[in-house]
C-alpha cells in the first residue's frame, strides 16, 4: 500500500496537501500518487484502474450536438412497456427501473430515457451486465463523448474518453480538504459545451456506504420568489477549470489539455423539457459576472448552500454492484459521500457534450416559446391552485 500524506502535509485549503486532494475534482477528496496497483493480480478489473497517459490534446472546438429527447415519445411507451418497475423515488428527483438489459435498447428506447432523464434528473438500473466498450457507445447515441483534461482514465488502450472514479485503502479521505458543500459539482462546467445524460456505472463498490446525491436545478430555481428568479435569470457565472488543473500539477500529474474558464447563464433552459434550472455549483462555478464582489458571494453562497442543504430537492441513491446511473448533468448536481474508506470504490462514467448553456432570453428567441418553472408547469397541468407567493407574478408576460 502506498503511504497516506500524514495529517501535518494535510494542511487544509490553500497547502500543497489540499491541492493535490484535488484530483479527480471535485468528486475526490483523496490522495494518493500510487495508483493501487498492489492488489492487481486476480482483479478483474485491473485494465480499468486509474492511469494518467502523458499525452497533449487540442483545446475543444463548438460542436453541433442535437438532443434526442427531442426525438422521444413523451409517453415513453417503447421503454416503460419493456420495464418491470419503473418507480420515482421522490416527487421531485430519481426514478429507478427494474427489467431492462441496457445492452438491448432500440434507438427509440434510448430516445426516451434521455428524456426522462431530463424530466427526473437522474434514473437509477441495478444488475447490468453493460461492458464500458457499451456504455460507451449508449452515450454515444446522445452526444460526442468528452475527454477529461486530468482526471484518469484506464489503463487498457483505447478507453480515454472514460472518466474512472477510484479510491481503495492507499486513498484516506483527507477532511480538511473540503467542506461537505465543496463537494457538490456538476460535471466539467467549464467546458463550452457541459455534459448532457452521463451514466456512471459502479462496478466495484463497498457493502455499504458510497452512496452519491443529487440535487435538482429545476427545484432550485422553483424554491425562489418570482423577483429573485428574474434577477437570477438576468446574471452570468463564470465555471473554471485551473484549480483542477492546479491540482493535478501540484501532484506532479500531467495535465492533458489547458484549462478553460467560460461563462455561462446562472439559469438556464433544458432545450426538450422547457424549464429553467439553476446552472451553478459550488465544484466549478466561481463568481457572478457584473456584479460587485460581495453581492456575487451572496448570491453564490445562497444557492450553494440550497444544493447542499435542501433535502427535498435531492435524491440520494445506495450503489451495488453493477449498478448504474444516468443523470443530466445540465439540470442537477451530485455530491458522492466518502464514509467507505479503506474499502475500494470502483466506478466507470461516459459524460457525452450537450448544447452550449442556453439563458432564458436565448431559448425564448430561439423557440418562441416561454421557458417554464418546472414545479408551476407541474402544478397547472394537474390543476392545483399555486402558493399565494407564486399567484403575483413580478415578471410581466410571464405565465408559467
Ligand atoms: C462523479 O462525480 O461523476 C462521480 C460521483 C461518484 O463517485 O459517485
Amino acid at each position: 500500500m502506498a503511504p497516506v500524506p500524514s495529517s501535518e502535509q494535510q494542511t487544509g485549503n490553500g497547502s500543497v496537501a489540499a491541492l493535490k486532494n484535488r484530483i479527480g475534482n471535485p468528486s475526490n477528496p483523496f490522495y494518493s500518487p500510487s495508483l493501487g496497483d498492489d492488489n492487481d493480480a486476480g482483479y478483474k478489473y485491473a485494465g480499468y484502474k486509474p492511469s494518467f497517459p502523458k499525452v497533449d490534446w487540442e483545446p475543444l472546438q463548438e460542436i453541433a450536438v442535437q438532443d434526442r429527447g427531442a426525438f422521444a415519445d413523451p409517453e415513453k411507451k417503447a421503454l416503460f412497456s419493456a420495464a418491470g418497475k419503473v418507480k420515482h423515488l421522490t416527487p421531485i428527483i430519481g426514478t429507478e427501473i427494474t427489467g431492462i438489459d441496457l445492452r438491448q435498447l432500440t434507438d427509440a428506447q434510448k430516445d426516451e430515457l434521455a428524456l426522462l432523464v431530463a424530466e427526473r434528473g437522474v434514473v437509477f438500473f441495478r444488475d447490468q451486465e453493460i461492458s464500458i466498450h457499451e456504455q460507451l457507445e449508449l452515450a454515444r447515441h446522445w452526444g460526442p463523448l468528452h475527454k477529461h483534461a486530468t482526471t484518469p482514465v484506464p489503463k487498457e488502450p483505447g478507453l480515454e474518453e472514460v472518466h474512472i472514479v477510484y479510491n481503495d485503502a492507499s486513498r484516506r479521505p483527507d477532511p480538511t480538504a473540503f467542506s461537505k458543500v465543496d463537494l457538490w459539482h456538476s460535471d466539467v462546467t467549464y467546458e463550452l459545451q457541459p455534459p448532457c445524460t452521463t451514466s456512471l456505472k459502479v462496478i466495484t463498490g463497498p457493502e455499504y456506504g458510497g452512496d452519491t446525491l443529487w440535487s435538482s436545478g429545476y427545484a432550485l430555481y422553483s424554491s425562489f420568489s418570482p423577483g429573485f428568479q428574474k434577477y437570477l435569470e438576468g446574471l452570468t457565472a463564470l465555471h473554471s477549470a485551473v484549480a483542477q488543473a492546479d491540482g493535478a500539477r501540484a501532484a506532479g500529474l500531467h495535465v492533458r489539455r489547458e484549462p478553460i474558464e467560460s461563462i455561462h447563464p446562472v439559469v438556464r433552459v433544458h432545450p426538450v423539457t422547457g424549464w429553467k434550472s439553476v446552472y451553478v455549483n459550488p465544484g466549478f462555478t466561481r463568481r457572478i459576472i457584473g456584479v460587485p464582489k460581495a453581492e456575487s458571494d451572496a448570491v453564490l453562497q445562497i444557492l450553494f448552500n440550497t444544493i447542499a442543504n435542501n433535502v427535498d430537492h435531492q435524491v440520494r441513491f445506495k450503489w451495488e454492484e453493477n449498478s448504474i446511473a444516468f443523470w443530466d448533468n445540465r439540470i442537477v448536481t451530485h455530491s458522492a459521500t466518502f464514509d467507505f474508506w479503506p474499502n475500494t470504490r470502483h466506478a466507470l462514467r461516459a459524460t457525452p457534450h450537450g448544447e452550449r448553456p442556453e439563458s432564458v432570453a436565448d431559448y425564448e428567441a430561439r423557440t418562441g416559446k416561454v421557458a417554464k418553472d418546472r414545479q408551476i408547469d407541474l402544478w397547472e397541468k394537474a390543476g392545483v391552485e399555486l402558493p399565494e407567493y407564486r399567484k403575483t407574478s413580478l415578471v410581466r408576460g410571464y405565465n408559467d
